[in-house]
């Protein structure tokens, strides 16, 4: 189900009116956000599906990290999880062991307790988890807000779509992509925590409609359009390869299609680079709107929080929209 189809499904039904309801189905947010008191709001996610790696524990890891991915995105804290699993009654129970022991892993590391859950029986297995989180009224980080004249930021590498479907193809092993697997291990919560401390103007995460699905959402959720710059914007070189042979996963095209109007693209650059900027993400990084004078300070916080990609890819500008530009180099 691509993004069009997402959208159209979700607006047959109005949001249910609630004051204390501050995010709900209506926006492109990455979780709702319930008002507990006037000061402190309840974040609330879920998130799964099936197998990207053969690798239970990696699976588990990722499945986590990508999870709780939707309250680091709008600048919360997550407290508590509940395990979603599917599981086909045939298949060895070491193996759920192995996913939900890397799933612990994670959800340990990011301070965060598993505290229930549910499974039932299904023919492929899936799994994933249901976040709560907390966030301070004034921290929140919402996908609306980014302003002309913001550096867009991004803090992982693009393309785990395209390795995950040569992976599924039999074209590469997990040992040929280690760290292209362990970057969708990794939490954002240090990306996240920057972005609190600095004081940033929109974020969101990439997931499944990849970095231009996002970015549309994220400027027509603003009002402002913006230029991408593809010489700056982070990729596994490997994706880029099977992307030239056309090894694309089903949601790239779905996504395309949903905002073909809105994005403009450079003549010179070819469809592989197309195919990488909407592949689709699982556990992919932050996408970040800061404004110009706090970029540096952005920059800095980013790397010492750890976060190792944390690269500048393009502006917000004034303009009609939700129109983007993807522009092969900068300036
Ligand atoms: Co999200
Ligand atoms: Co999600």
């Amino acid at each position: 189900m691509g993004l069009g189809d997402l959208r159209k499904i979700l607006h047959t039904f109005p949001q249910q009116a609630a004051k204390e309801l501050l995010v709900g189905i209506e926006t492109a947010d990455d979780a709702s956000v319930y008002q507990l008191r006037e000061d402190i709001l309840l974040i609330q996610t879920l998130d799964f599906f099936t197998p990207i790696v053969d690798d239970p524990f990696l699976y588990g890891q990722i499945s986590a990290a990508n999870s709780l991915s939707d309250v680091y995105a709008m600048g919360g804290k997550p407290l508590t999880a509940l395990n979603i699993v599917c599981f086909p009654c045939g298949l060895d129970l070491s193996i759920l062991a192995e996913i939900l022991r890397g799933a612990r892993e994670k959800t340990e590391e990011a301070g965060v307790l598993i505290v229930g859950g549910h499974s039932v029986e299904d023919e492929v297995p899936k799994f994933g988890m249901s976040v709560i989180g907390i966030v301070e009224k004034k921290d929140i980080v919402r996908v609306s807000g980014a302003k002309p004249g913001d550096y867009l930021v991004l803090t992982k590498p693009l393309g785990i779509g395209l390795l995950a479907t040569a992976l599924k193809g039999g074209l590469i092993s997990e040992d040929d992509i280690n760290d292209e697997l362990k970057s969708a291990t990794q939490l954002n919560r240090g990306a996240s925590e920057a972005m609190v401390e600095v004081g940033v103007n929109a974020g969101t995460d990439i997931t499944g409609f990849g970095l231009l699905g996002h970015l549309f959402e994220m400027m027509e959720a603003s009002g402002s359009s913006a230029e991408i710059w593809v010489d700056q914007t982070p990729i596994w070189p490997k994706a880029l390869e099977y992307a030239e042979l056309g090894v694309v996963p089903g949601g790239t095209k779905s996504s395309r299609e949903a905002v073909k109007e809105q994005v403009v693209i450079d003549k010179a650059l070819g469809k592989a680079w197309l195919d990488i900027l909407f592949d689709p993400q699982t556990s992919g990084g932050l996408l970040i709107s800061v404004a110009a004078e706090l970029k540096e300070a952005l920059l800095d916080k980013l790397s010492r929080k750890g976060v190792s990609t944390k690269a500048v890819i393009g502006r917000v500008q004034e303009d009609r929209k939700g129109i983007i530009r993807v522009k092969e180099r900068k300036g």
